[in-house]
């Protein structure tokens, strides 16, 4: 049985002041609870190290939302990995769909960036996921297979333990419109049906791939009881406390 994995993806929200109130609530709702998910929160670069000292002691994790491939050097607003390490990340997203689509983030230096965030002992939570238009055209799986396959490109075996694949159709995103849970489900089983050919079925059935796009305490005990959805990588619901809880709690 593969565990199942919330992460929640903060985006450009929350000086220090919210980061802080954000984090005690969670710390306070889940003390309670009796889980056995894996919970994580992405704060914004700057709210990291704080993060890390709240979260101590907890059972929340860390991770950020982003990171570059080089060591250190002349790159202007960029952080390494390295700097995400010594501010206690243990998780890293990579490829999310604003990424790719507002700053144009090619699937190249994506596989670039997660070749550094393994070598540098972070774990990559690497998203794919198809447009509105490709998938009205009938291309989701080819999407979805250039995405995996380059994202993934040189990588071994035993490089997969460490990573999470999130599958995020951009049209579902901060819209309010969640793919069905077949719908989320097929491409999923997709997934994993990728992941078998290109390494194993071995490897194929370890992966935990989250789906990501409007989840909510109220769909999300639906769309996590799918064979293949082993997570929810959260946008807007993991802003509130409760609701954040509440995805954590139908897991
Ligand atoms: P959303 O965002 O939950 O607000 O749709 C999900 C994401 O972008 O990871």
């Amino acid at each position: 049985m593969r565990r199942k994995v919330i992460a929640g993806n903060w985006k450009m929200n929350n000086n220090l002041t919210e980061s802080q109130n954000l984090i005690s609530k969670l710390i306070e709702g889940l003390g309670k609870e009796k889980t056995n998910c894996e919970v994580i929160i992405c704060p914004p670069f700057t709210s990291l190290s704080l993060a890390a000292s709240l979260i101590s002691g907890s059972i929340i994790k860390l991770g950020a939302q982003n990171m570059y491939f080089e060591e250190n050097g002349a790159y202007t607003g960029e952080i390494s990995a390295s700097m995400l390490l010594s501010s206690g990340c243990e998780y890293v997203i990579l490829g999310h769909s604003e990424r790719r689509h507002i700053f144009g983030e090619t699937d190249d230096l994506i596989n670039k960036k997660i070749k550094k965030a393994l070598s540098s002992g972070l774990k990559p939570i690497f998203c794919v996921g198809e447009t509105l238009d490709e998938r009205e055209s009938g291309v989701t799986n080819e999407i979805i297979k250039r995405q995996v396959y380059e994202g993934l490109n040189g990588l071994s075996e035993k490089d997969l333990d460490t990573i999470i694949i999130a599958y995020e159709p951009v049209w579902a995103i901060g819209t309010g419109k969640t793919a069905t849970p077949n719908q989320a489900q097929e491409v999923h089983n997709f997934i994993r049906n990728l992941i078998s050919d290109k390494f194993s079925s071995a490897a194929a059935e370890k992966i935990i791939i989250q789906y990501g796009g409007s989840v909510k305490p109220d769909n999300a005990k639906e769309l996590l009881s799918q064979k293949d959805i082993d997570g929810a990588l959260v946008g807007g619901a993991c802003l509130k406390a409760e609701s954040f809880i509440g995805i954590i709690q139908a897991a």
